[in-house]
């Protein structure tokens, strides 16, 4: 029997493939208006997804290449909140460049303005533009990065549990508030110095739901003692299977029940009534890529020269990854890609559609065909232990999320492993995770 699958809408401007905001029909002038974006959480919310997530940067690149970053996250899920009455919200906040106070605060806040709704995709951001926005030359080191989202995430927990669940009174004749409700963290450690307590009493779930996504093995191992749900990257089911098995054991290493935290994997689908007109969709996409910019890239990417290269010939042979020199996670994708990905009518993928996979989620996942052909290798992703729901990745929004939420979530139902209404009001009803209870002890007293 398959277990029930999550689904969670990963939002990204016009789509997850490079090209989306080319297209004629392209919602490329809406990105500044939260209408749309209000729109997108009302359809993931009627296909009942988990919740809806945003990434975030602190940098965009080239902005002629397309849109890199508009709205602010935060901002953006407080106004669609107002528009959704279930759905999950998720936001990520980076804790390189953050405070934890400033994390806590805006959280806690948004999970009240939602009713607890609320989830946080903790990530250690990675460039170094970023940093140059914020008053440093560099990134710090990836192992300083980490040691810094550790005590971050001590310390915004310990801020959210700074408000005892009691401690509003609200009595006008006596107390607002129970000051023995009320405690300051005294927290000093090696990267922050907070007094507490939070300026907002204790969020509507305790804690807003605490979201993963590295893959790195600090990633993983912050992971395994902190994530509640773990967005993941895998370009097919045997990677998933690795990282899934992985993780899951970590998890249990800590002493935490492995079955509670859900692994989602990126995917992008292209849903057709037939696995042709699916087809045509991705080619249609793949076909407003700007060849020479997409070739350049590969060429990057894969070290060698390909300017002379027909987009509609078989992908040359690559060397193995022993033998390239350059950068190793990007080249490993590709030949993954190559060998694992059949061209059009069986025969070897074409360096067109190389670029188009590439430029649609990259190293994640992607499945084309009909509903039932999508939702039946989705379920077996599940019932294989490589996912415990996905993390979808439109090509092309809205109309990508709109193709799934008709005709792939009814497949869903149909097969017996989606829900065909909420069960409850939070995120983390609909992942299944429990409210803490209580207030977690304080940290380790860190004041001399
Ligand atoms: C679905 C997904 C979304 C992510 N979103 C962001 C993001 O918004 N901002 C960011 O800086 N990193 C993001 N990341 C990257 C990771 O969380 C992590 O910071 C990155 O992989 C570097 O850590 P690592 O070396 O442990 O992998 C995301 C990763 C995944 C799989």
């Amino acid at each position: 029997m398959t277990r029930p699958l999550h689904l969670n809408l990963y939002i990204n401007g016009c789509g997850h493939h490079a090209a989306a905001w080319r297209h004629p029909l392209s919602s490329v002038e809406q990105l500044g208006s939260i209408a749309y974006f209000e729109g997108l959480a009302q359809t993931a919310e009627r296909g009942l997804f988990d919740a809806v997530f945003f990434a975030d940067g602190q940098a965009i690149g080239p902005v002629a290449d397309g849109p890199g970053g508009f709205l602010e996250p935060i901002t953006a899920l407080a106004a669609m909140s107002r528009a959704t009455t279930h759905i999950g919200l998720v936001t990520t906040v980076s804790s390189t460049f953050y405070t934890p106070f400033h994390a806590a605060r805006l959280l806690a806040s948004l999970d009240h303005i939602s009713d607890g709704r609320v989830g946080w995709n903790v990530v250690t951001s990675m460039w170094d533009a970023e940093a140059r926005n914020h008053g440093l030359e560099r990134m710090p080191t990836h192992a300083e990065r980490y040691d810094r989202a550790d005590e971050f995430v001590q310390v915004v927990l310990a801020l959210w549990d700074s408000w005892a669940d009691e401690a509003l009174h609200y009595d006008r004749a006596g107390r607002f508030a129970d000051p023995a409700g009320v405690r300051s963290i005294d927290h000093v450690g090696e990267f922050f110095r907070v007094d507490g307590p939070l300026t907002v009493p204790r969020p509507p779930q305790g804690n807003p739901v605490l979201f993963q996504a590295g893959a790195s093995d600090p990633g993983r191992a912050l992971a395994a003692r902190r994530a509640e749900a773990v967005y993941a990257v895998a370009a097919d089911l045997p990677s998933a299977q690795e990282y899934y098995r992985d993780l899951k054991h970590r998890i249990l290493q800590t002493g935490r029940q492995a079955d509670a935290v859900p692994i989602l994997p990126g995917l992008v689908t292209y849903v057709g009534s037939t696995e042709a007109e699916a087809l045509a969709k991705q080619r249609e996409l793949d076909e407003l890529l700007p060849a020479a910019d997409s070739l350049r890239q590969l060429a990057q990417f894969i070290g060698q020269d390909c300017s002379a290269w027909e987009l509609d010939d078989p992908m040359p042979s690559l060397v193995p990854l022993g033998e390239f020199t350059g950068p190793q996670g990007r080249y490993a994708t590709i030949l993954q890609i190559c060998s694992t990905v059949a061209g059009h009518a069986g025969g070897r993928l074409s360096v067109r559609q190389l670029l188009g996979r590439l430029a649609a989620g990259g190293g994640h996942a992607t499945m084309v065909g009909t509903p039932e052909q999508i939702a039946d290798e989705m379920i077996r992703w599940v019932d294989e232990r490589g996912a415990d729901g996905f993390n979808l990745m439109p090509p092309t929004l809205p109309t990508g999320v709109d193709d799934f939420v008709d005709h792939v979530v009814p497949v869903l139902q149909q097969r017996g492993v989606f829900r065909r209404q909420y069960a409850g009001r939070t995120l983390r009803s609909h992942l299944g995770l429990a409210r803490p209870v209580g207030r977690a002890p304080l940290l380790p007293a860190t004041r001399g």
